[in-house]
């Protein structure tokens, strides 16, 4: 797990399929392909497009890299639409075009302490995170999720680091998910450094308070994308310093206090 500078080694390969498994009853897949010749940063995210797309989609499709391990390069993907459903079919030997790694990824010190805040796909990033810290017992992570918990792969978790997951079936659990978000950075301020990613919504509540409280928080947008690379100017996001930024190419990852959050 090698700290990349933004823009780094940035490459596209037509590379292969190894292995899709399922997991959970509602359409989430790994997703596994063989490994080009590069590392990452975990945050920085690839773009995808299975040779047999053909004119449709046109677009590749954007997903955070989940961890590099022995059976390759692995994303973590929830089926949503139509790019999704077609990427969870392809079998091994399938080819694919990868861009990658692209964005900046989450800068942290290993010896410091790290809450994770993690929303349904968004802990996609965090598991080889986690899995490759030299110090699980200084992570800690709340995870809200809509669907089934046996749905994410929470069991590859290191033994030893502090894990409290939440699951929002209707609004009474959706104010409880703020009061334990509250509590938790409120707690934290001070100690460490705040890493998150999920939904919109969450990541907004969670710079709101990390504001509130102080705290030092980076927050990984999921903004729609299309070129990966800066060019489509699809992916803006509004912030305090710079106004306008691409979110593939100046992120995905920010500083929680330089995002202004469109109404
Ligand atoms: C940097 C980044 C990292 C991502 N990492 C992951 C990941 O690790 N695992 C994962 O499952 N997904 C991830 N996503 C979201 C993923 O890219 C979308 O779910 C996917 O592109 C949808 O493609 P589709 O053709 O199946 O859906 P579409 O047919 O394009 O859309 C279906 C539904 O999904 C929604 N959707 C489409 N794109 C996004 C998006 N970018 N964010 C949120 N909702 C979207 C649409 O609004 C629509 O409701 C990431 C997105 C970004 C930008
Ligand atoms: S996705 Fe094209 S500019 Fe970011």
């Amino acid at each position: 797990m090698k700290q990349l500078n933004n823009h780094e080694s940035r490459t596209c390969v037509r590379t292969m399929v190894r292995m899709v498994t399922p997991a959970g009853s509602d359409g989430f897949i790994s997703l596994y392909l063989d490994l080009p010749e590069w590392d990452y940063t975990p945050g920085q995210f690839v773009m995808i497009r299975p040779e047999n797309w053909d004119n449709d989609p046109v677009w590749p499709r954007p997903f955070s890299i989940c961890e590099v391990n022995r059976n390759g390069l692995r994303l973590f993907i929830q089926v949503v639409g139509r790019g999704t459903r077609l990427i969870s079919r392809l079998t091994p030997g399938s080819r694919v075009d990868l861009w990658g790694p692209l964005g900046n990824g989450f800068k942290f010190d290993p010896d410091d302490r790290l809450l994770i805040l993690a929303g349904g796909m968004g802990i996609a990033p965090f598991i080889g995170l986690c899995k490759n810290h030299p110090h699980p017992e200084k992570v800690s992570l709340l995870f809200g999720h809509r669907v089934g918990i046996e749905c994410y792969p929470l069991d590859e978790l290191p033994q030893g680091m502090d894990k409290q997951y939440a699951r929002q079936e209707g609004q009474s659990d959706l104010v409880l998910f703020q009061e334990m978000l509250e509590k938790r950075i409120q707690e934290f301020s001070g100690l460490g450094r705040i890493l998150a990613c999920g939904p919109t919504p969450l990541l907004r509540v969670v710079s709101s308070l990390s504001l509130k409280y102080k705290a030092e928080t980076y927050v990984s947008l999921e903004n729609k994308m299309a070129c990966g690379v800066g060019a489509c100017l699809g992916c803006v996001a509004r912030t305090s310093d710079q106004g306008y930024v691409q979110t593939c190419t100046h992120g995905p990852v920010f500083r929680a206090d330089r995002i202004v959050w469109e109404v």
